[in-house]
């Protein structure tokens, strides 16, 4: 199946700063968000906390080395910003920095291109105490000066940097659900603080463009495409709105300029749409390289007359992971085009793709054998979108390593290595033999 890739697509591995690097204290970094909410009772699944997580830290030799015997070309990993800037802002902590500068080196030696992300979630919890995090615009200025100053230091060294990683799931989750840090749970504060989030990401792009960097720059959305129940107008309705909601939301104003009417319009109706400053959209589009896409699941919802937002959220029709998430290969094919189709020919990477399943460790064997079906049967979706046309540039398989699973702790494992969480010690899963395989072939 490789063949029907291009010869330079890129194949590559994903992880997280606060999922996997553990050392929170470390050389002067920074208290994050999710530092302070994992120490609140009953947020996180067991207690868990990054604290520690899989020790990347200090073990990030022996995890690059298992990325080189895997055969990846590239490696996509998230920046701290409380590592880089301790309290957000003022003044930066060059030993924080430090450690990507030796990772950079690490990768360096053994070939694989980096994948920078500047923000996948851990904002620093001072900027959340005197600001009120991302709710305010303050906080998108200050991401913009994180930014700019870890271009400087590195941008040369970084083919690719990712701006924000997920900013559905930042806004919505931390602050309108409030199950992921901050915590809140205001819808308007939830769309305030997106709107912020993608306007961070368009400062950082200008920086980027600023400061003339050769690599390439890019946001990733996590993008899931709705279906309808049936096809009757009601339900077909239902799934355009959860498409805008989840979709359209983010990707028409970073890649049009606009937000979409339909959407403001039901979000207005609801009182929930704050006033946001649209001079904004022009710096959202700054025009990017690449538009990174997170791909897991679809959804299929329909009309409901008893539900307050008349949605209908139905089960499954296949199998799902052990995150309750439908496997629904076909949704990428779907995705991929529409996004083509629809936003024109912009080169896309999956910076994140995979699936968590309850995996046991059997003699230093993990035989997830769901997990390869999973990556074999989203690759195959993948090389049918390519053959339609889609200007597919890479993908990342999320995870490189089990790691920490957000307000899952650790009982959730993506990894195509598995992790011992007492001993530390790594073993590559049947899915991590079968990707070196694979990559192996021409
Ligand atoms: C995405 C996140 C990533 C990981 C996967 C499972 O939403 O970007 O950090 O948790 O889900």
């Amino acid at each position: 199946m490789k063949e029907r890739f291009p010869k330079d697509f890129v194949w590559g591995v994903a992880t997280a700063s606060y999922q996997i690097e553990g050392a929170v204290f470390a050389d002067g970094r920074g208290e994050s968000i999710w530092d302070r909410f994992c120490r609140m009772p009953g947020r996180v699944a067991g207690g868990d906390r990054g604290d520690i997580a899989c020790d990347h830290y200090h073990r990030y030799q022996e995890d690059v080395a298992l990325m080189a015997e895997l055969g990846v070309d590239s490696y996509r990993f998230s920046i701290a910003w409380p590592r880089v800037f301790p309290a957000g802002k003022g003044k930066p902590n060059p030993k924080g920095l430090d450690f990507y500068k030796r990772l950079l080196d690490e990768l360096d030696k053994v070939g694989i291109k980096p994948m920078a992300t500047l923000y996948h979630w851990d904002l620093p919890q001072a900027l959340q105490e005197e600001y009120g995090g991302w709710v305010s615009r303050d906080v998108a200025l200050y991401f913009q000066d994180y930014a700019a100053y870890v271009l400087e230091e590195i941008g040369e060294r970084l083919p690719w940097v990712v701006t924000i990683n997920e900013p559905w799931v930042a806004a919505m989750l931390g602050y309108g659900y409030g199950t992921h840090a901050p915590g809140i749970r205001d819808f308007k504060a939830a769309l305030t603080a997106g709107h912020h989030l993608l306007y961070g990401h368009g400062l950082a792009v200008q920086a980027f463009r600023e400061l003339g960097i050769a690599g390439q720059i890019g946001i990733t959305l996590n993008l899931t495409p709705y279906y309808p129940y049936s096809d009757e107008e009601k339900d077909v309705c239902i799934a355009r709105r959860m498409d805008g909601m989840t979709n359209r939301w983010y990707l028409d104003p970073v890649l049009k300029g606009e937000y979409p009417a339909d959407v403001a319009e039901w979000f207005e109706e609801r009182q929930i749409l704050p006033d946001l400053p649209m001079e904004d959209l022009a710096i959202i589009a700054e025009p990017i390289d690449f538009l990174g896409i997170n791909y897991y699941t679809r959804g299929i919802v329909g009309h409901s007359d008893e539900d307050p937002c008349c949605v209908k959220e139905y089960p499954p029709e296949f199998p799902v992971t052990d995150m309750g998430w439908e496997i629904y290969p076909q949704g990428l094919y779907d995705l991929l085009t529409r996004l083509t189709k629809d936003y024109g020919p912009i080169p896309m990477y999956i910076t994140e793709n995979g699936a968590a399943f309850p995996d046991q460790a059997e003699e230093g064997r993990v035989h997830d054998t769901a997990r390869v079906e999973y990556l074999e049967a989203h690759f195959h979706q993948a090389a049918e979108a390519v053959a339609s046309g889609v200007p597919l540039r890479g993908y990342y398989v999320w995870s490189f390593l089990d790691n920490f699973e957000w307000a899952f702790g650790y009982s959730k494992r993506f990894g195509i290595v598995f992790v011992d969480y007492q001993s530390q010690a790594r073993a590559i899963k049947d899915s991590g033999l079968w990707y070196r395989d694979f990559l192996r072939k021409k």
